[in-house]
């Protein structure tokens, strides 16, 4: 189980997320939703350690990971697809993916495994394992970006914004592999900024405003929800914290 608890986060003296408590229960998968701005992304960087102030608890199996630092959290099981993608484009798919693989445990035996794990999810990028990931297309790329984090064998995924920019079939390819990690037990945390997506796809659904969780439903009561014309018109609203 991921717990936060009071989890406030910064970049300089300006507060940025604001007391941010949130259960997530092992593979469960839980949406992250909110306007541009929101804090949705520095909430994911005070869980995986790379928003440079952060204070409160981020328990892992009880674990507090707000001490360490993020190599350290990467190698206890938490791992964080950034938004954008961020692929090493002068280098191959397979050298990218093998960048995701230095926090492995037991690394010598497990890597043939890992590999071959990523690329049974994406065969796309068996096949392109040569090719400089700067060629692939954004579609390719972001399934680069979630390998390389599958790398590592994490727990918990921590996704955010996945799908911007992809066209539909493409989205669909990549819900179907996140659908089949969670299968395997892997607990999912997305980002997204699109309700169409994110609650058909989770179990529950964070709204976030102005760096503050304001409201924490079960996806399917939300989409139901007479409420859910009003929270569309909230989330249009850009918050600057
Ligand atoms: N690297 C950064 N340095 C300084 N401020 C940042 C940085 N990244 C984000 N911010 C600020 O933090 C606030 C929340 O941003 P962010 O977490 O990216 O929101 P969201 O992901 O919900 O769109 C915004 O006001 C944004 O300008
Ligand atoms: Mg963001």
């Amino acid at each position: 189980m991921l717990e936060l608890i009071h989890v406030n986060a910064s970049y300089h003296s300006a507060p940025v997320v604001q007391g941010v408590s949130m259960r997530v229960e092992t593979g469960e998968t839980v949406a992250l939703i909110g306007p541009n701005g929101a804090g949705k992304s520095t909430l994911l960087g005070a869980i995986s350690g790379t928003v440079p102030q952060r204070h409160g608890q981020v328990l892992l199996d009880g674990v507090d990971l707000m001490p360490l630092y993020s190599h350290d959290i990467v190698a206890l099981g938490v791992v964080q697809v950034p938004e954008g993608r961020h692929v090493f484009a002068p280098m191959t798919v397979q050298d990218n993916l093998l960048l995701g693989s230095v926090a492995l445990k037991d690394r010598q035996r497990s890597l043939q495994d890992r590999f071959d794990a990523v690329y049974a999810l994406f065969p796309r990028l068996a096949e392109r394992r040569l090719q400089l990931a700067g060629t692939l297309s954004g579609g390719e790329q972001q399934m680069v970006a979630i390998g390389r984090a599958m790398m590592s064998k994490p727990k918990v995924l921590l996704l955010d914004e996945p799908f911007l920019g992809l066209a539909p079939k493409v989205v669909e390819e990549i819900r179907q592999a996140l659908n089949t990690l969670r299968g395997e037990g892997l607990t999912l945390i997305l980002v997204e900024q699109k309700l169409d997506i994110a609650l058909p796809f989770t179990r529950r659904t964070h709204v976030m405003i102005k760096g503050q969780l304001v409201l924490v439903e079960n996806s399917t009561d939300l989409m139901n929800s007479p409420d859910l014309g009003q929270l569309y018109f909230r989330l249009s609203q850009p918050a600057s914290v």
